[in-house]
């Protein structure tokens, strides 16, 4: 099969805001007991960070994580977190069935972001409290001293303000599975006065919305409206979450997911840009898409109720999750112009791209690697390229391109990275990529992962599924040609000189 590219640094789409290769740790299972945090571990630091966790989130150049829930954010009192450890309490954390005890906390995270070169985004609980609590947290983060939240920190070892600037307004508030759940109206109210008092505590910083939990929750739309509606002064971003499963074992319409986030994206940009319109605002509401990933490996399986860090959400990911988890990315890069975070939920052992043993080793999950190349190449700005390839049908979708590509250019490094899915389960496809003013630019280096079964997964003994280098592309007048094996991740690097 044949394809046909056409790329241009005037197909900008826009800046990529590096927040968009974020990720998020929730207390949940072992995310953050027996993931960032064991102080047992061979590998623990002098807080109790496990070493090798922090060198592969490092490796997957991750700006900025989301914490401490998710779910956990409604019930959550930020306060049985800080202090001295040996008397903070242990509680029952309803949103998962687990027993939080609270040995890590704010300053705890903090720390860890510092060596793990991320910025925090730190959620507040409009479940089951409110914004007052909000505007203390932020008082506790952000305020330098002389007032009694920012005194405790000081007086918990913490001088300098955290300076947390990015600020989410609760979690998916839409759900009845969330404590403390909201009608549209109830949620707006209170995240419009939760965003105000945490911006008049510090000026400087960002809130987030909550949007939906999902495109498929009854009221998504709707939704939306209601409270950016209320909120819109006062917030900078609305939140999207989407997962995706291949529960039919129908792998050509599991890969086709990423045109319904597209159509999701698409919805949510015109929603805002609909109340922008309606109050006849120069103010842009952007997004931020705090949740996203492929999740259903792990879903019903048993574990013990009120145990602590138990092993939930720990899908084991296979080859075909890699290739969606690519074509999502390279579809949330589509849209760089409005979106600005995404988080891959979440960073370890939950539903992750890292998978350790408690106590033990650690291993790079399948769909690390298409994260960890587009993370590391996929900085400056985003082409929007000509794609000129074949489509199929199949159950869910119809018009499925075979190829998934985005385009990013870095004009400091002079580097332009091509990446590509080809989606196609039997067949090779020959890519031509017309260069157009891309002169002096040559291939530096071609990745990809392919050959392997869309079942085939890794383990802490066998990590097979990786990528691997092959012979640099040739050029003839402008025109790159590169093969595409079926069904593979590509990433092509190109640099002038
Ligand atoms: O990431 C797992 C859970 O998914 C989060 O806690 C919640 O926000 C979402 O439903």
């Amino acid at each position: 099969m044949k394809a046909k590219i056409t790329l241009a640094k005037e197909f900008r789409i826009g800046e990529i805001d590096k927040r968009i290769y974020g990720s998020f740790i929730e207390h949940l299972g072992r995310a953050v007991y027996g993931g960032i945090y064991e102080p047992d571990h061979p590998t623990a630091d002098e807080n109790g960070f496990r070493q090798d966790v922090i060198d592969l989130v490092k490796k997957l150049n991750v700006p900025v994580v989301r914490y401490p829930g998710g779910n956990f954010v409604s019930g959550y009192n930020w306060e049985d977190g800080v202090g001295p450890v040996e008397n903070r309490p242990k509680k029952l954390d309803l949103a998962w069935g687990t027993t939080e005890p609270n040995l890590f906390g704010t300053n705890e995270f903090l720390a860890w972001c510092k060596k793990a070169n991320a910025e925090c985004m730190m959620a507040v609980n409009l479940g089951t409290r409110g914004p007052d609590e909000a505007r203390n947290i932020v008082e506790y983060c952000n305020h330098k001293k002389g007032s009694y939240w920012s005194d405790l920190r000081i007086s918990h070892g913490v001088k300098d303000p955290h300076n947390i600037k990015l600020w989410c307004l609760g979690n998916e508030m839409d759900g009845g599975w969330q404590m403390g759940a909201k009608t549209a109206t109830e949620y707006g109210r209170v995240a419009l006065e939760a965003s105000k008092m945490m911006k008049w505590t510090d000026p400087t910083i960002e809130t987030v919305l909550c949007g939906s939990s999902g495109r498929y929750h009854p009221t998504f739309g709707q939704w939306e409206v209601d409270s950016l509606d209320i909120a819109y002064d006062s917030v900078d971003y609305v939140s999207l979450h989407q997962y995706y499963g291949n529960h039919a074992d129908d792998t050509p319409s599991f890969l086709a997911k990423s045109l319904e986030l597209e159509e999701f994206i698409h919805t949510v940009i015109c929603i805002c840009d609909y109340l922008k319109a309606k109050r006849r605002s120069k103010k842009q509401i952007n997004l931020s898409f705090d949740e996203w990933n492929v999740w259903y490996h792990s879903h019903n399986r048993p574990f013990e109720k009120w145990s602590v860090a138990p092993p939930l959400l720990e899908d084991i990911y296979n080859f075909e999750d890699a290739l969606l988890v690519g074509s999502m990315l390279i579809t949330l890069l589509r849209h760089c112009d409005r979106i600005k975070i995404a988080c891959l939920a979440q960073l370890v052992n939950v539903i992750a791209p890292i998978f350790t043993q408690t106590g033990g080793g650690i291993f790079r999950q399948t769909i690390f690697f298409p994260f960890m190349h587009l993370s590391n190449y996929g900085r400056g700005s985003a082409l929007l390229p000509l794609i000129d390839c074949e489509k199929y049908d199949c159950k869910d979708f119809t018009d499925v391109p075979y190829i998934e590509s985005i385009a990013t250019f870095n004009e400091e490094n002079e580097e332009m990275t091509i990446f590509c899915v080809n989606k196609n389960l039997e067949e090779n496809i020959i890519l031509d990529v017309n260069l157009l003013d891309f002169d002096g630019y040559k291939p530096v280096e071609f990745i990809s992962m392919d050959g392997h079964a869309k079942n085939e997964v890794n383990s802490f003994d066998n990590t097979s599924v990786k990528p691997h280098n092959n012979p640099l592309p040739e050029i003839d007048n402008s025109i790159l040609t590169a093969e595409l094996k079926a069904f593979s991740w590509n990433v092509i690097r190109l640099k002038k000189g």
